[in-house]
């Protein structure tokens, strides 16, 4: 694509500077070339595109941090049980039915709907990973992708070599939008020696490491009692938390926990509404912001959310932490928006992108805000956290490529995604049935 003029916005640039009126972004290549107030064009810059925001604002893309892309196909499938019975009877006879053909499509919808809501990185663990990366080769999102490790029975050994592969073939794939990270699913389904070997990998392939981390009460009293202590501190002994971090949920994460997660610089998923429908907890996530963790937000996946959606979590993620509080001042508007972008690209090392400013990846949103929801302008951030919504994106960038635009996709075709997906998963729900 050539070079690209996005003019007459609001601009959060998400860099420190706050709300810039009448602003343009100009794209050259894969990059951001001026993100600022409007003025005139650079010699020699010569836009292929122009886009009239038309009083829009354009903000970096959003991060999801933690999901499992292709569990859409699982959406709603079986929703209310309590965790080990969704897990058992439900999740995974469905999972163990799937194969590589089932998470292309399933990460196709996912990329679809991340898309259409403005989310243009994402962190994503499962299996069959190849097919996740052809899906989002094709989509042009970009991702952080991880083969889900279980170290225990024979697919332990098979989860290494194939991570290994996933690795030599995607990280730094397409044009750089693909990165790969090892991803040991938790500390109570990898027994340290099988971390051990993780770690190994991880520095002899110089990728870093996803894993899911003090989720639920039920991890706690298991972790305690085989290895007397807290998950954050069994990772820190093992030697884990010196390779860069990615950790999900921390929902039980105690003040040591969160001072050791500081001090490691761990990158923490927060994900408010997986928590509550899961009835996991809430994450203090103020304490962590406090002690200076990297938080971002992410959604988990469809079964456990049921949706993609960054606008929905960024409401739920203020609202939760104020309730938990009982104050309304904790986690503002700012600061939520600040973990949905450059928080979570910083959460999972990304730092070329999270933010808009010359150098740094065209990876942004212009969000409609010509809407009677988003009417008046007392406040953008305000907005953009509790009343603006997914449906409200009318453009998606990533990589200075057009994903979205003039409610089309660019690069998907939506009707045959959602007939496949849609048939993907009536089979996988009828036969794990017989
Ligand atoms: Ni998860």
């Amino acid at each position: 694509m050539g070079p690209v003029l996005i003019h007459n916005v609001f601009l959060l640039p998400m860099d420190g500077r706050g709300v810039v009126e009448d602003a343009q972004v100009l794209v050259r290549g894969a990059e951001i070339l001026y993100a600022g107030p409007a003025a005139s064009l650079p010699e020699g810059f010569s836009p292929a595109l122009t886009i009239d925001g038309r009083g829009g604002v354009v903000m970096p893309g959003l991060v999801n941090c933690h999901t499992h892309a292709a569990m859409t196909l699982l959406r709603s499938y079986a929703d209310d049980l309590p965790l080990m019975r969704w897990l058992t009877e439900a999740i995974w006879p469905l999972e163990d039915r799937m194969d590589g053909e089932d998470i292309y499509w399933g990460t196709l919808l996912a990329c679809l709907e991340m898309i259409r809501g403005g989310v243009t990185t994402f962190a994503d663990m499962y299996f069959f990973m190849d097919a996740a990366a052809r899906a989002v080769e094709r989509a042009g999102l970009r991702a952080s992708l991880s083969r889900g490790l279980i170290g225990n029975g024979p697919a332990a050994e098979k989860g290494l070599a194939e991570s290994r592969e996933l690795v030599e073939k995607w990280h730094g794939a397409a044009g750089g939008r693909i990165t790969v990270m090892l991803g040991p699913h938790a500390p109570y389904t990898c027994p340290p020696s099988y971390l051990a070997r993780v770690i190994e990998l991880s520095g002899e392939l110089g990728v870093g490491i996803h894993i899911h981390v003090a989720e639920t009460l039920g991890e706690m009293a298991e972790i305690k009692e085989k290895y007397g202590t807290t998950p954050v501190d069994l990772l820190l002994k093992t030697g884990l938390l010196e390779r860069p971090v990615l950790a999900a949920h921390c929902v039980h994460a105690g003040p040591e926990d969160i001072a050791v997660l500081a001090d490691k610089k761990v990158g923490v998923a927060h994900n408010p509404e997986s928590n509550m429908k899961l009835g996991s907890g809430i994450a203090p996530v103020q304490d962590m912001l406090r002690a200076g963790v990297r938080v971002g937000l992410g959604t988990d996946g469809a079964a456990s959310n049921n949706d993609q959606d960054l606008f929905g979590e960024m409401r739920s993620a203020a609202m939760l932490a104020k309730v938990a509080a009982m104050d309304p001042t904790v986690l503002p508007a700012s600061r939520v928006l600040h973990m949905a972008t450059a928080g979570g690209a910083a959460a999972l090392g990304l730092s070329g992108t999270g933010v808009l400013a010359p150098g740094r990846k065209a990876d942004l949103v212009l969000i409609d805000i010509h809407q009677p929801h988003l009417i008046p302008r007392h406040d953008l951030s305000g907005h953009l956290v509790y009343a603006a919504r997914a449906s409200d994106v009318a453009l998606t960038m990533v990589d200075g490529r057009v994903l979205w635009m003039d409610g089309r996709f660019t690069t998907l075709d939506d009707e045959e995604i959602m007939a496949r997906a849609g048939e993907k998963a009536a089979r996988l729900a009828e036969t794990s049935l017989k």
